[in-house]
């Protein structure tokens, strides 16, 4: 094509894809380009422009390893994470919300009741719930995978005076459904910020803050997995969630319960001598179609 402009190289890409590309890939391509061509023409974007954006796309590449997800990250601060689960979230069931850059896996499986507090300091949280289906019949063997940061705001990966799996576990349900385990009262923090993401972040006035939370994977046969984070609903940070993660079937509220109302069955029963905290929340999981 020798007679393009910048009004019909949208058209002319268009016509650049082979008789074998997959239907599906073709159509993202093809949306993406418009979307992109079209950006670039609502802007006027200049060369120093998308020089600076291509730069910013190497930096986010550079930073990134087995360990630091730059481009995840830059979904999450642009919504774009949000967006795709809110798109594929089917009715029914509980909100699912962003995964995040900190789930690890072979976290050890825990016991019903189990404490994951252990001798961190900070308040004493009871975290309890039913895993159910939509009609909220229990689910018999549900594994949540759960974690969660250390009270200094950082997870075990980004802290080397945490073991690996410290605020990671895996629990399974029984035929009631029930969950249950000890924490520590989840802090707010900041997504990382020491890379492009961060810069983006600054130059735009924008904090870099989530809303404390708990984070869950729940499988369980013939069930849609979900992945989830439940939120306290007296968090600073609820309503300004940098990565877009809140919604409302998501938040929930502590209870401040004396000492001697502790429960049986749980590692600290008999060891709590101070008020505690608890989240009771049901988890509901969708059939598989
Ligand atoms: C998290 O909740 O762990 C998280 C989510 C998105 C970006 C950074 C952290
Ligand atoms: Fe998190």
């Amino acid at each position: 094509m020798r007679t393009l402009t910048k009004d019909n190289i949208t058209e002319v890409f268009m016509g650049y894809f082979g008789p074998d590309t997959d239907p599906r890939l073709r159509e993202v391509m093809q949306s993406l380009a418009h979307h992109l061509h079209a950006f670039a023409r609502d802007v006027n974007l200049t060369h120093e422009e998308w020089r600076t954006g291509i730069a910013f796309l190497e930096r986010a590449g550079e930073i990134s390893d087995a360990e630091r997800h730059e481009f995840v990250l830059l979904s999450d601060v642009l919504g774009l994470s949000s967006l795709v689960d809110m798109i594929n979230t089917v009715p029914g069931g509980t909100s699912s919300s962003v995964l995040g850059p900190f789930h690890i896996s072979g976290a050890p499986d825990i016991a019903l009741g189990a404490d994951m507090k252990r001798d961190y300091e900070g308040e004493i949280l009871l975290a309890r719930g039913r895993v159910t289906d939509p009609g909220g019949a229990p689910i018999d063997g549900a594994r949540i995978d759960i974690w969660q940061t250390a009270p200094n705001g950082l997870y075990s990966s980004q802290d080397p005076d945490q073991d690996t799996y410290s605020f990671h576990g895996i629990q399974t349900t029984g035929a009631d459904g029930a969950y249950g385990f000890t924490t520590v009262k989840p802090v707010s923090y900041t997504v990382p910020t020491d890379g492009p993401v961060g810069d983006i972040l600054r130059a735009t006035g924008r904090h870099p803050w989530r809303p404390s939370h708990l984070h869950y994977i729940i499988t369980a046969e013939g069930y849609r997995p979900l992945v989830t984070e439940i939120f306290p609903d007296d968090d600073p940070y609820l309503d300004e969630d940098t990565v877009f993660g809140v919604r409302e079937d998501l938040v929930m509220r502590y209870v401040e319960q004396p000492p001697e109302s502790f429960p049986e069955g749980y590692a600290l029963s008999g060891k709590v001598d101070e008020p505690y905290l608890v989240a009771d929340f049901d988890l509901k999981l969708v059939p598989l179609a």
